[in-house]
Parts: C-alpha cells; sequence; structure tokens
C-alpha cells in the first residue's frame, strides 16, 4: 500500500472544513426539539458516502432515528469490515461554560494540540471520529487501494442508549455481514503513546423517586415530625458505597471478573501521571474503592455515580418547605460477567428494601447495556496493532476502557464478530463537557492509521 500522507497533505483543508460542516448541525438525540437537525445530519453523512465511494447509501428508518448505511463491495470473495459510528451528540449544557458557542465550530491551539483542535460539540464523540473513516474510505477509493469490502453503519441515537439498534441488528444480520467491526468512538493514551482500547464497562441506568407526604409542607410545622424525602434520599444515596467505597447491593459483585495479578501488572505498565491526572480536572486527592489504583478503579471495576439529583425549592432566596418529592439518576458502571439486567433488578429490590416506612420508593430503569472484551490473540487485533506501527513506529498498548459502548456486545452475539475499536480522542479532549474539542493532528493521524488496517487486516485473512 502507498503512504496515505501525501494524499492526506494535499486534502487536509478540506477534510477539515467538510467535518466543520457536519459539527455545525446540532444534531442532539436527547432533545426532541433537535429532530430536524438530526434528521439533516443524517442526510448530510449519507451525500459524504456517496462522494467517498460508496456504491449504496441508505437511510434505514427504524422506530427512532434513522441509520445511515453504506456500502462498497468489490469482491465477495474478500473480508469485509463493517465501520460503526454516531452521527448524534449530547446536549451541549452548560451552555455558559462554553468558551465559543458549541455548534459554531473554532479552531485554536491547546497545550495538548499545539496543531490546533477543532471545539464544537461532537469534534471528538463521535463525528471527528466517525468521519475520519468516511475520508479513509474516501482515500482508498480514490487512489484506488481499497483491499477489500466495506460496510458502514452510522447511527444516531447512541447518546441516548442505541434504542433501535437491537431492532435493527435484527432484521438486517445477513446484509450487516462481516468479517470485524472496526470503531473509533474511544480514546488513546497519548499522542505518543497509541492505544487499542480491548475492553469496555457495561452499564444500567436508573432513576429514582421518593415521594414523602402528599403535598409539600411548612417546614416549621412539620419538620422534624415526618420523613423529609430529600434528606431520605441522600441517606439512601450514601450507603450504596461503604467506607472502602465498595457497593453495598447485595449480589452486585457475584459475577465480576477478577484479573490476575499477571493481568494487573501488565495493565500497569500503561505510563500514568496520577498529578498531571489531578491537574487536568481540578482535584487536590483521588479517590475510589480500596486496594485498587486509578487505571483499574476506572476500567476493570463496577462503580455506582448520581448523575443527577433534585427535589424541593431551587428557586431564588428561601422557601422554608418539606418537599413532598425527591429524584435522583443514578449509573452504574459494569464489568464482564455482570449482566445489566440482573444488575438494574438487584439495585430496585435493594433500594426498595432500605427505604424507610414513610417514604415511597420508585425504580424506573432507563437503558443498559453489557460490557465487552475484545481477545489480543486474534488477526483482528494483530492487523490493528500492524496498522498503529506503519503510522506511530510502535505498536499500540491494548487498554480496557471505562466507558460503555452498548451496541458492541450486541454485535458479537447477533453478528458474530468481534470489534476493533481503534480511538484516536484524548481523555482531555472534554468529550460530554463544556469545551469538547479534537485534535487535528489526532484527526489526521486517525484517517492515515485506518487503511493499513484494512490492508493488514485482508493480508491475515487470506
Ligand atoms: N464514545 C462514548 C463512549 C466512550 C468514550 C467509550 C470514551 C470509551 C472511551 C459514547 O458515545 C458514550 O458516551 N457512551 C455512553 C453510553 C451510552 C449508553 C449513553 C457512556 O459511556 O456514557
Ligand atoms: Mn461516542
Ligand atoms: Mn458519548
Amino acid at each position: 500500500m502507498n503512504s496515505p500522507k501525501e494524499y492526506i497533505q494535499k486534502n487536509k483543508e478540506r477534510f477539515i472544513d467538510e467535518l466543520i460542516n457536519l459539527l455545525k448541525i446540532p444534531s442532539i438525540s436527547a432533545d426532541a426539539a433537535y429532530k430536524e437537525e438530526v434528521l439533516k445530519t443524517a442526510e448530510a453523512v449519507k451525500m459524504r458516502l456517496e462522494e467517498a465511494g460508496c456504491d449504496l447509501v441508505e437511510i434505514e428508518k427504524t422506530p427512532g432515528y434513522p441509520i445511515v448505511y453504506g456500502e462498497k463491495i468489490i469482491d465477495e470473495n474478500l473480508p469485509t469490515v463493517l465501520v460503526y459510528g454516531h452521527y448524534d451528540v449530547q446536549p451541549p449544557d452548560p451552555l455558559d461554560l462554553w468558551d465559543s458557542p458549541a455548534f459554531e465550530p473554532v479552531i485554536k491551539k491547546t497545550e495538548l494540540h499545539p496543531q490546533g483542535a477543532i471545539f464544537a460539540r461532537g469534534a471528538c464523540d463521535d463525528k471527528g471520529q466517525m468521519y475520519m473513516h468516511v475520508k479513509a474510505l474516501e482515500y482508498m477509493t480514490k487512489t484506488n487501494q481499497l483491499p477489500c469490502n466495506v460496510k458502514f453503519m452510522i447511527e444516531g441515537e447512541e447518546e441516548v442508549g442505541s434504542e433501535s439498534l437491537g431492532w435493527y441488528l435484527e432484521r438486517n444480520a445477513e446484509k450487516l455481514k462481516n468479517d470485524v467491526i472496526l470503531i473509533s468512538d474511544t480514546g488513546m493514551i497519548s499522542k505518543d503513546v497509541p492505544s487499542v482500547t480491548i475492553g469496555l464497562r457495561g452499564l444500567s441506568y436508573v432513576e429514582v423517586e421518593v415521594t414523602g407526604p402528599n403535598r409539600d409542607l411548612h417546614s416549621g410545622l412539620y419538620g422534624g415530625a415526618v420523613a423529609n424525602p430529600i434528606n431520605i434520599l441522600t441517606k439512601m444515596i450514601a450507603s450504596l458505597q461503604d467506607e472502602d467505597n465498595r457497593i453495598t447491593i447485595p449480589g452486585f459483585y457475584d459475577n465480576v471478573e477478577e484479573l490476575s495479578l499477571e493481568e494487573r501488572a501488565k495493565m500497569a505498565e500503561a505510563p500514568f501521571d496520577v498529578e498531571a491526572y489531578k491537574k487536568s480536572i481540578g482535584i487536590k486527592d483521588i479517590h475510589g474503592e480500596k486496594g485498587y489504583t486509578t487505571n483499574e478503579r476506572n476500567s476493570i471495576r463496577p462503580t455506582l455515580d448520581v448523575n443527577g439529583i433534585w427535589g424541593g425549592y431551587t428557586g431564588e432566596g428561601a422557601k422554608t418547605v418539606i418537599p413532598s418529592k425527591a429524584y435522583a439518576k443514578i449509573s452504574m458502571r459494569l464489568v464482564p460477567n455482570q449482566d445489566w439486567k440482573e444488575i438494574t433488578e438487584l439495585f430496585k429490590v435493594h433500594f426498595e428494601r432500605i427505604a424507610p416506612e414513610g417514604v415511597h420508593v420508585k425504580v424506573k430503569p432507563h437503558h443498559g447495556g453489557q460490557g465487552y472484551v475484545t481477545p489480543i490473540d486474534g488477526i483482528e487485533y494483530q492487523a490493528a496493532d500492524l496498522a498503529f506501527q506503519e503510522t506511530f513506529r510502535k505498536s499500540p498498548i491494548p487498554q480496557r476502557s471505562g466507558g460503555s459502548i452498548p451496541i458492541v456486545s450486541l454485535f458479537e452475539k447477533t453478528l458474530n464478530s468481534k470489534t476493533i475499536l481503534m480511538g484516536f480522542g484524548l481523555d482531555t479532549d472534554a468529550i460530554h463537557s463544556p469545551n469538547e474539542h479534537f485534535g487535528i493532528w489526532n484527526y489526521l493521524k486517525g484517517i492515515e492509521t485506518i487503511p493499513y488496517f484494512y490492508h493488514h487486516f485482508t493480508k491475515l485473512k487470506a
């Protein structure tokens, strides 16, 4: 294969402009007010896939937002790479913390991105990373170097739990048949330490509602004599972790996969600077489950976090009131062998059981998904390793990530193929946060590395 470097150098301004145009469309899947924008983004992705050389591109209806399917089949006897990504983005809130508007992309230099980074919601998660694949395809088709078949499946509901994907996979298993799934929707350790994500955590997401008295009460007349739902809820939440920061839900750890000391020692070889970590997020000390390192806590260990909590009076000034209701949204990150539906049930039973008589508790399950681990002894991983060697001059470090992409385990179950997670974002790129950005160097390096994956995978498969 010829090096893609020259092609990228010649076309990089256009590659950046095209991504910026995509980032201008606010495809916020969580907010129904943006429905038209989400649909418009699907159209834009379709057009770009056609331009990049797909022979067939369809916008496929689902019960939710559509899936953009594209393909270029050059020879039925050659292997097929299925690329997955998402064109929807997280809501940009809180808006006032953005230095420039979330959907008006700007390029700015930062300490970690001296060549500039594109600041916009979705820049890294996942429009920028998804679009690297579109441009890599363009390179391979325009220079006659596509070595195998390729299929694209770009969805619009990832940030809200990929509800329609199971439905779509069931109906399209034959059409989506492939030899490997390639995804760029994770990160890398740093610009000079490439890594391949070999694990994702599962997720169980619940909302709880605690009801006390049948109406808000005067906190003087009733205070001290009835259970305050907010006091109770916060106490209940606090009791979910013990002094070692272990989760107290009975049965929670029953199926947790314990890593061997060798595996943990291998993990500890990945470079990690705890001081830089603390500094980057402005904390004085780290925190977590006793007996585990920071990198273990956020990848191979399950967790429980409150994502939001509300109730009572939060307006200006003071209002003396005992609220009738209190609410919280809680997420649990799970590790291999924990079943998300089982964990959701364990949570529900436990949370209802620990509630005092004076309140009524309702637990409403939201979405969830299973964790995933990619084997590193297969040709899928080998191809990724070789691809990184071509463009970084060194082997990537296999790394488990703490994030979740529930669709990956579903892929394995329904399509029976392995997934390679080739991420090019940095943890500091602020995905889901204000001022999300994606380094231009990372973007172009991704476009450069991806064709080598195709090349090596096709050779290894032959
Ligand atoms: N791309 C992220 C997941 C991710 C990011 C994994 C970085 C590993 C490293 C994805 O878009 C995401 O945000 N997933 C959600 C889960 C989903 C069910 C809403 C998450 O992890 O919170
Ligand atoms: Mn993503
Ligand atoms: Mn995301």
